[in-house]
């Protein structure tokens, strides 16, 4: 595992840099450090950015049960585990606003810890307080940006942003 530089406060935000998958699992644990049960967290970027990456890093510290993947042909899947479950959610498809409903789940959100992929703008009604996470890949000449062997290779910026009351005094660690 290459570690980051660790957590970085900018104002209300807070930024990392995962310059491998395995870093981003990494991050990923260290979010989940801070989530209990009836959290939701956001996460945004670009195809193949990494939200799944980094899902799979806060299945793990969560401990549940399962591979974490992309869910593909279900809107949800709930990884039960020893803790809070772990709902993961890609809202790729669903077009406009996520109900409860939408996804199809016996349980209550309450009792779990739920990521959303692709959920900027339609999560918001049922989650007021939340976590957002932005990852994006470097363009052009940062470096790390290209690798030609492999052009799914290259760092990540990770934005942690917290919305609403719940998220007040966020600390992420440093490296
Ligand atoms: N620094 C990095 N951080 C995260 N993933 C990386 C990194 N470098 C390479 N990868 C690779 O990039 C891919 C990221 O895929 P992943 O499925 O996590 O992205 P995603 O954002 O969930 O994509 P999608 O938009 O299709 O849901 C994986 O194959 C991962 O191994
Ligand atoms: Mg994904």
């Amino acid at each position: 595992m290459s570690p980051g530089p660790g957590w970085r406060r900018r104002g209300a935000q807070w930024s990392a840099l995962a310059p491998d998958a395995e870093a981003m699992r990494a991050l990923g644990a260290e979010v989940a450090a801070v989530l209990r049960p009836g959290d939701v967290v956001v996460l945004d970027g670009p195809l193949g950015a990494g939200k799944t990456t980094f899902t799979q890093g806060i299945g793990t510290a969560l401990r549940v049960r399962g591979v974490v993947t992309s869910p593909t042909f279900v809107i949800a899947r709930r990884h039960p585990g020893p803790g809070p479950a772990l709902v993961h959610v890609d809202a790729y498809r669903l077009g406009t606003t996520v109900e409860v409903d939408d996804l199809d789940l016996d349980a209550d959100l309450a009792d779990a810890v739920t990521v959303v992929e692709w959920g900027v703008g339609k999560v918001e009604g049922l989650a007021p307080d939340r976590l957002e996470v932005r990852i994006d890949r470097p363009t052009g000449a940062e470096p790390g940006a290209e690798d030609p062997e492999d052009p799914s290779a290259g760092t990540r910026t990770v934005v942690v942003r917290g919305i609403g009351p719940r998220w007040a005094g966020l600390v992420l660690p440093p490296a």
